[in-house]
C-alpha cells in the first residue's frame, strides 16, 4: 500500500526539482541586474570604470629591488610580492619590467628553498616573477634604458622595456636603501636623482606616457624628488620618507610581528608592504591614490611611538591623486565587494628596524645561531667589526675632512647642515659625483651604510670647494691607512658615482 503514494511523492519531487532547476537561470539573472539602493554609487562607478577601461592605453610596470644579499631579503620580497599585485590585476607579463639580483629564492640561508614571503604568513610571492634583469644586470644605466623604452641601450637581461605609447599609463615602484639625493644598486654606480629626473623629462618629452605613478622606499629618498622633480611632467610621486630620514625594514626577527622562527631576516618593509596590504583589501577601481596615500602616510609614521617610523612624502602633479589605483595597479574581479576605503582605521603594531642598521641586525642574528667555537661564527663576527670598524673610519674621515675644508668651529655647520626643504640636495649635480670618486679613492667605498655621507659631500659643493681642496683634505684624512685599501677600495665595486 505504501508504494502508490511513494511514488506520488517521487514524482511531486522530480516536478518540483524540474521546476526549480529551470528557474534557476533567470533567477540569476535578476540577482544580477536588481540592486540595493546603497549599492548605486558602486554600480555607477563600475560602469564608469568599464567605460574607461575601453578608452585606456596600456598599464606599464617597473619594479626595481635595488640591493642583494640575504640580510637584504626584503627588498626583493617587497619586489616579487608587488608584481604578485599587479599580475593579479590583469597587467601583463610583458608590461611588466623587474629588476633584482634573485640571490634570495636560492640562497643558503634561505630556511624556505625556492619560495620568498613579504609578510610572516604570506604567501609564495616569488612564483611566477619574470627574471628580466638579474645579477649584474641590474645597474642604474639598464634601468634608464628600460624606462626610456630604448632597447639597445640596454645591456643583457631579457631586452624588455617599457615600449609605452602616448596613453599609457607608467607605475614604477623602487626600494632598498638610499642617501641623500641617490638611491642604491646591487652593481654600481648608484642612481642619482638628478639622472633619474633627466630621464623622467626625456620620457615626458617623447609623449611616452599619459600620466605615471612612482613609489620609493629608501633612506632619505625625498631628497630624490626634493626641490627637483618638475610638476608639470604628469607624474605622481609619494616616497617613504622625507629627505632628512631613514626608512624602515619590518617583519624582522625578535621584533612584533616576528617572521617565522628560521628566519634570520627581515621580511619587508614598512611603507612598502604598507601599500601593498592597502591594496589588496580594498577595490581598487573605487580607492583613489590619495586614499592610498593617506593610508599610507599614518601607517609609516611611528605606528607605536617608538620612534621608529618616517615621513611619507608626495612630488610632481598632487591632480593625479584623484584617479582611482586601477589606472595603474589593476584591477583584481576577486576584490569586487571589498570596500574602496577604511580610512586606515586598523593601526597594526609593527616594529621596525632603521634600513641602515638592518645588515648588522642580520649578522648579528646569523652570530647568534652559529654553534659556538665554530669558523663560520668567528668569520661573522669578523665580519662584524670589519662593518662597523669602516662605518667608524667613513663617519671620522667625513668629519675629518670637514676640520680640514671649514676648520673647527664650522665643521658641524657646514656638513651636517640640511637645506630648507623645497631646495635640491646640491646646485652642482656633477661636481656631487666628482667629489663622490674623490672621496673613494682615498677614503674608501662608500657603502650602503655611507650613503648617509652624500649630504656631506653635497654640502662641500654647495660651498663652492675645489676638487683640488677636496683631494687634498681626502688624502690628509685616509692616505696611509691600508687597511682600507683592501675588500673597501673602490677598484672591487667600482665608483657610487
Ligand atoms: C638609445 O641608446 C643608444 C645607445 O646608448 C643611443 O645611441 C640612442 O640615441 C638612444 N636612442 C634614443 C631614441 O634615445
Ligand atoms: C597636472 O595633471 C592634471 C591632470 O592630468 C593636468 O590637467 C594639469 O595640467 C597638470 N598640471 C601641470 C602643472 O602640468
Ligand atoms: C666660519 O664661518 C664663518 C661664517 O661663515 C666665517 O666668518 C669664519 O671665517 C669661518 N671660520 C673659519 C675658520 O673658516
Amino acid at each position: 500500500m505504501a508504494s502508490p503514494s511513494t511514488s506520488s511523492l517521487l514524482l511531486l519531487l522530480l516536478l518540483f526539482l524540474a521546476y526549480s532547476g529551470a528557474r534557476a537561470v533567470p533567477w540569476d539573472r535578476w540577482e544580477r541586474t536588481i540592486r540595493m539602493p546603497t549599492e548605486k554609487g558602486e554600480l555607477v562607478d563600475d560602469d564608469a570604470a568599464a567605460a574607461d577601461d575601453k578608452k585606456l592605453g596600456t598599464r606599464w610596470a617597473v619594479l626595481v629591488a635595488g640591493s642583494s644579499g640575504f640580510g637584504n631579503y626584503r627588498h626583493q620580497a617587497d619586489i616579487c610580492h608587488a608584481y604578485q599585485l599587479l599580475k593579479k590585476g590583469g597587467l601583463k607579463d610583458e608590461n611588466i619590467v623587474v629588476f633584482m639580483y634573485d640571490d634570495i629564492a636560492g640562497n643558503v640561508l634561505n630556511p624556505r628553498p625556492g619560495i620568498i614571503i613579504n609578510h610572516p604568513q604570506g604567501q609564495n610571492v616569488y612564483v611566477g616573477v619574470p627574471k628580466d634583469y638579474t645579477g649584474e644586470q641590474v645597474t642604474a644605466q639598464n634601468l634608464y634604458a628600460v624606462l626610456l623604452g630604448n632597447k639597445t641601450a640596454v645591456t643583457g637581461g631579457s631586452g624588455k622595456v617599457v615600449d609605452s605609447k602616448p596613453n599609457d599609463r607608467i607605475f614604477v615602484y623602487y626600494s632598498d636603501h638610499g642617501g641623500p639625493g641617490v638611491l642604491g644598486m646591487p652593481n654600481l654606480p648608484f642612481v642619482y636623482a638628478m639622472d633619474f629626473i633627466e630621464v623622467l623629462k626625456k620620457k615626458h618629452a617623447a609623449k611616452g606616457y599619459k600620466e605615471m605613478v612612482i613609489y620609493v622606499e629608501a633612506c632619505e629618498s625625498g631628497s630624490i624628488f626634493e626641490g627637483v622633480m618638475p610638476k608639470d611632467l604628469n607624474i605622481y610621486v609619494t616616497t617613504a620618507s622625507n629627505a632628512e630620514e631613514s626608512s624602515f625594514g619590518t617583519y624582522c626577527p625578535g621584533m612584533q610581528p616576528p617572521p617565522p622562527p628560521d628566519y634570520m631576516t627581515c621580511l619587508g618593509d614598512l611603507y612598502s608592504v604598507a601599500w601593498m596590504e592597502d591594496s589588496e583589501t580594498h577595490n581598487l577601481k573605487r580607492e583613489t591614490i590619495d586614499q592610498q596615500y593617506e593610508t599610507v602616510k599614518k601607517r609609516t609614521a611611528s605606528p607605536n611611538d617608538l620612534n621608529a617610523g618616517s615621513h611619507v612624502m608626495e612630488y610632481g602633479n598632487s591632480s593625479i591623486k584623484a584617479e582611482r589605483l586601477y589606472l595603474y595597479q589593476g584591477f583584481d574581479p576577486a576584490s569586487v565587494n571589498l570596500p574602496p576605503y577604511n580610512g586606515g582605521l586598523e593601526m597594526k603594531t609593527m616594529e621596525t628596524i632603521n634600513q641602515r642598521d638592518a645588515d648588522i641586525f642580520f649578522l648579528w642574528q646569523m652570530y647568534r645561531k652559529l654553534e659556538e667555537g665554530t669558523n663560520e661564527r668567528a668569520e661573522v663576527l669578523e665580519e662584524i667589526r670589519e662593518t662597523i670598524a669602516h662605518r667608524a673610519h667613513l663617519d671620522g674621515s667625513i668629519r675629518m675632512i670637514g676640520f680640514l675644508l671649514f676648520g673647527p668651529e664650522n665643521v658641524s655647520n657646514v656638513i651636517d647642515h640640511v637645506r630648507a626643504s623645497g631646495l635640491p640636495l646640491v646646485d652642482d649635480w656633477k661636481c656631487l659625483k666628482s667629489m663622490v670618486r674623490v672621496l673613494e679613492e682615498h677614503c674608501g667605498s662608500l657603502t650602503q651604510y655611507g650613503m648617509k655621507h652624500m649630504r656631506a659631500i653635497a654640502n662641500i659643493c654647495n660651498k663652492g670647494v675645489s676638487e683640488a681642496s677636496m683631494r687634498e683634505a681626502s688624502m690628509a684624512a685616509c692616505n696611509g691607512r691600508r687597511r682600507y685599501g683592501g675588500v673597501w677600495h673602490p677598484s672591487n665595486k667600482g665608483y657610487s658615482a
